[in-house]
């Protein structure tokens, strides 16, 4: 695996596999790579010829009150995971790479819709952070193809809104959400949970399942459903942030006639904030 630490080390690079006609796929992450990001890898691995995964930490996408000094840096371990899936090249920036005029006169990517609910609701200007991070990165790598978890599905909602309205000439893909066998799905932030806390973690998959249940079942009711899995979510010792029923590509609260739901949630433990979701589709 080569690693470039400068954007145009890696463009010298891309340039040449372009030039042999290969097809880039990309991976963007912040490191702390688990299972659910080697997934991301070999999906990107199945449709091109070279996969490019970026590890950065983009502050400008942490709240100020957020974990960004917290958020484990694991460079070396990272860089082993990805050399045993056969990653072939992995860009690091550091901060200057990245913002060389500094964070708070960056220009910046806004997407106008579905940024100010659900998860945006509680981390104010965390998704302007995510386009305008991500809309470098690709401008960077140009990939083919750009590979995102499910499990951030709002990021997955905005990223694709910011490609088709910016005509982007890059295909989005979903990986499907890569759970633990008692369904918490897997985070970076799971290694913050404490043992009793982990124990009990599950509960959001839990409830979010049990609503998904409830509405295959014909119940439509998606305020009274809400609250329950908010209830749910408390009684088990956490503090629940939402649970939402929503429209899949809008985010908007669902119609009770919508075919394409998807069921968010996120709740705080004491050390970390989680995040789950289930499509109906
Ligand atoms: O999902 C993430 O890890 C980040 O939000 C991303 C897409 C790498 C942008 O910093």
């Amino acid at each position: 695996m080569q690693i470039f630490h400068t954007i145009q080390g890696l463009r010298d690079a891309l340039n040449e596999a372009r030039q042999q006609g290969k097809r880039i796929g990309f991976v963007p992450t912040m490191g702390n790579l688990h299972d659910a990001h080697i997934e991301l890898i070999k999906n990107a691995q199945q449709s091109n010829d070279i996969v490019v995964c970026s590890i950065f930490v983009n502050g400008l996408q942490f709240g100020l009150n957020e974990d960004w000094d917290k958020y484990p840096r694991t460079f070396e371990g990272d860089c082993n995971k990805l050399r045993e899936v056969g990653c072939d090249f992995l860009f690091h920036p550091d901060d200057n790479e990245m913002y060389p005029n500094g964070l708070d006169t960056q220009t910046r990517v806004i997407c106008s819709t579905m940024t100010d609910v659900l998860c945006g609701a509680s981390r104010p200007g965390h998704f302007e952070g995510v386009t305008t991070v991500v809309t470098k990165l690709f401008n960077i790598v140009q990939p083919d193809e750009a590979v995102f978890g499910a499990k951030d599905y709002q990021q997955l909602a905005v990223i694709r809104r910011m490609v088709e309205d910016l005509c982007m000439p890059v295909e989005i893909t979903a990986s499907p959400i890569h759970r633990e066998p008692d369904g918490l799905a897997m985070s970076s932030r799971n290694g913050f949970l404490s043992k009793d806390e982990r124990l009990k973690a599950s509960q959001l998959n839990k409830s979010l399942n049990w609503v998904a249940d409830q509405i295959k079942a014909g119940n439509r009711d998606f305020i009274a459903l809400e609250e329950e899995a908010n209830r749910q979510i408390e009684a088990a010792g956490f503090k629940p942030d939402y649970v939402t029923i929503s429209n899949s590509k809008t985010l908007e609260l669902a119609a009770v006639d919508d075919e394409h739901i998807t069921v968010l949630g996120a709740m705080y433990t004491s050390s970390a904030r989680l995040i789950d979701n289930i499509s109906l589709n």
